[in-house]
């Protein structure tokens, strides 16, 4: 096993570690992990409002922190800015106007760049043809979209103009989105024909339809074209993007929307405890500071660099760190449209060899997918380029985090495994560059972060101990409420630890006796199946929809690839004759889309439940996995 033995003079051998070599060190932004942290948690206030001030404001903050309503906190209070004003307007004035700010490769071998220049002006148009479509400040704009160049423009241009997008990732189906359409009370969607994926295309303009006719509120729908299918347009209502970018109303000419730091900038639904999925709201001042200051600090962007994160821009990870944060940082950033393993299970790397990509970041489930293939696929490519690995979304075990770092990183790239949530905005546990790393563990919190396993009462846990974690200063990229529904933010959040007022979030974890972080997994039901998030009740609300399923539970077991996968449980209705399980996967797939399609469907009469009627997802569990069933005593019969 290669191993960095070089640690600082300052930290004594310890067979745990892998310590980053001298010259990633030496050529990083922060050279003293330790030293910035607690320079951070002693002034965090200090530390963020010194990341603002990187940035471009129209007008400075008058107070950088108010806690006086919280949870409901502001941030960089009176200052006015929009994320588009650093994202894409203060490049113009400088080299980076021609530098490359994307490279995109489609699956079929498709190829667009775009600089800074031009993704401006294309972002510029596609905000004229939203203003002339009637969208105005703090409208919601629905994006539901394949990974494409367009899905970048729209989102930057819904923003410039202070509109609000909702993006919903293209691998949710008919209703998913109608579900988050109406939430949000969207007038306006954008949409493609179709997407690529495993050299088939999926039909996301047909789905999109469907959704329309559901819900109710979308007035116009813009559709990208990009496979080619035919696909059905309502007249009056549905247009071509190309034919709208072509008219004279597109000019290349508009003026960004100075916003209040505290104005809302996106909302991204995703899943909770309990109920429809909630729409988690973000807004344009902190959140910029949080984004792009993690980025430079964990990912250590340079200028030289071409960051590549292999999320969905349908996620928050996209929306963080493939739209806003590089962009924000004037980096250039590489995004492909299709599956890892297609045409075979050497396409990254040999994109990683292609484009020179210098950093990368992932999620647990692919590198454990692309590593059930073997070494050989990725010893075709030089992909020596790379300098920094990252990961997100779920627990990395050991041996992933071995492989990766030994057979994509050549024992040399320290791997980021970065652990946050859509209510974050940003990283919050995550080693930089010069930490000491140990496989599994994201190490600690971010530079001005306050973390902590913590017991039921509030007590911090011993070494090893498992215990909730929570997060216990507010920062600069926190969600601000749950959209249209602040009592469910402050019950979900904050009503656990309501004393302490700290934010709880819906994870177990452990710290080790170095402090390190351990995570573990959720406490709630929340499943995370191939790192995507999903919740019980969307899944069981899917399967119920089927007329010959009455009653349906679900729970996620382990699986060595995904991490998770759903087992249900379903309870067939009166009378009706007993479903094929394909014809019931198929329901959930197009009713909520492939993520949330059980792995094992399994009948049963009844499911066990409390006496208040609450379902026992442990003896579930552990039925599924054919464990003992351990104290029944709560159980109602
Ligand atoms: C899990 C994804 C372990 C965690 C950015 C969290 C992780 C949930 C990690 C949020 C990690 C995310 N190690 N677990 N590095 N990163 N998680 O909202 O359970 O899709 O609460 O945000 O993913 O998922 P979300």
């Amino acid at each position: 096993m290669p191993r960095k033995s070089t640690p600082p003079a300052s930290t004594s051998e310890n067979p745990d570690f892998y310590y980053p070599s001298r010259d990633v060190v030496r050529k990083a932004h922060v050279k003293d992990w330790e030293k910035l942290r607690k320079k951070a948690l002693d002034d965090p206030l200090a530390f963020w409002e010194e990341r603002a001030k990187e940035l471009d404001w129209y007008k400075p903050w008058t107070k950088v922190l108010e806690d006086s309503k919280a949870p409901f906190y502001e941030w960089f209070v009176g200052g006015k800015t929009n994320v588009i004003l650093n994202a894409l307007d203060r490049h113009m004035r400088d080299a980076r106007k021609n530098k490359l700010a994307l490279i995109w490769e489609g699956e079929n071998g498709d190829q667009v760049t775009m600089s800074y220049y031009r993704l401006r002006q294309e972002v510029n148009k596609f905000a004229n043809v939203l203003k002339s479509m009637g969208v105005r400040k703090g409208d919601r704009v629905t994006i539901y979209m394949g990974r494409i160049p367009e899905l970048i423009i729209a989102m930057l241009a819904t923003v410039k103009i202070g509109a609000v997008h909702s993006v919903v990732y293209g691998g949710f189906s008919t209703e998913a989105l109608a579900e988050r359409i109406e939430d949000a009370r969207s007038r306006v969607l954008v949409t493609c024909d179709g997407a690529w994926l495993r050299g088939k295309t999926v039909n996301l303009k047909e789905i999109a339809n469907e959704a329309v006719g559901r819900s109710g509120y979308v007035e116009h729908v813009i559709t990208v074209q990009r496979t080619g299918q035919d696909v059905e347009m309502v007249t009056g209502r549905d247009y071509w993007y190309h034919d709208l970018m072509a008219l004279p109303i597109a000019s290349p000419k508009c003026e960004t929307e100075q916003m209040d730091a505290e104005d809302p900038m996106f909302i991204l639904y995703t899943s909770g405890t309990t109920g429809r999925p909630k729409g988690v709201l973000h807004t344009h001042g902190g959140y910029q500071v949080h984004i792009s200051a993690t980025l430079k600090y964990v990912f250590d962007m340079k200028d030289e660099d071409r960051w590549w994160c292999a999320a969905d821009p349908g996620w928050i990870t996209g929306h963080s760190y493939i739209v806003y944060g590089p962009l924000i940082l004037g980096a250039t950033s590489f995004m492909y449209e299709g599956g890892p393993d297609y045409p075979y299970p050497d396409r990254w790397w040999k994109m990683v060899e292609e484009y020179g990509i210098t950093i990368m970041y992932t999620a647990p489930t692919a590198i454990r997918g692309l590593m059930r293939f073997g070494e050989s696929w990725p010893e075709r490519h030089d992909i020596s380029s790379l300098r920094l690995l990252g990961t997100v979304g779920e627990p990395i075990n050991p041996e992933a985090w071995r492989w990766y770092h030994r057979v994509i990183g050549r024992g040399e790239c320290p791997i980021m495994d970065t652990w946050w949530q859509t209510e974050t905005g940003g990283h919050m546990i995550t080693p930089l560059p010069s930490a000491p790393l140990k496989p599994g563990s994201g190490t600690k919190p971010f530079p001005g972060v306050d973390m902590d396993v913590v017991r039921d009462d509030g007590s911090s846990c011993g070494p090893n101990e498992e215990g909730r974690l929570v997060i216990k200063n507010p920062w600069p990229g926190m969600l601000r409420t749950v959209y249209g529904d602040p009592d469910r933010y402050i019950e979900q959040y904050w009503s656990f630890f309501k004393e302490q007022g700290w934010y709880m979030t819906g994870d177990s974890a452990k710290k080790d006796e170095d402090g390190y972080f351990w995570i573990i997994g959720r406490l709630d039901d929340v499943i995370k199946v191939a790192g995507y998030r999903l919740g019980t009740a969307e899944v069981e609300s899917a399967l119920v929809s089927h007329p010959a399923v009455s009653e349906a539970a679900v729970i996620g077991v382990p699986d060595e690839v995904k991490g998770n996968v759903i087992h249900a449980f379903c309870i067939l209705t009166a009378g009706a004759g007993k479903p094929g399980e394909d014809a019931l996967k198929k329901h959930v797939r197009s009713e909520m889309g492939p993520i949330a399609v059980p792995a094992h469907i399994e009948f049963v009469d009844s499911l066990p439940k409390t006496r208040s009627g609450k379902i026992m997802r442990r003896v579930l569990r552990a039925r599924a996995m054919g464990e003992d069933e351990g104290d029944l005593s709560t159980l109602a019969d």
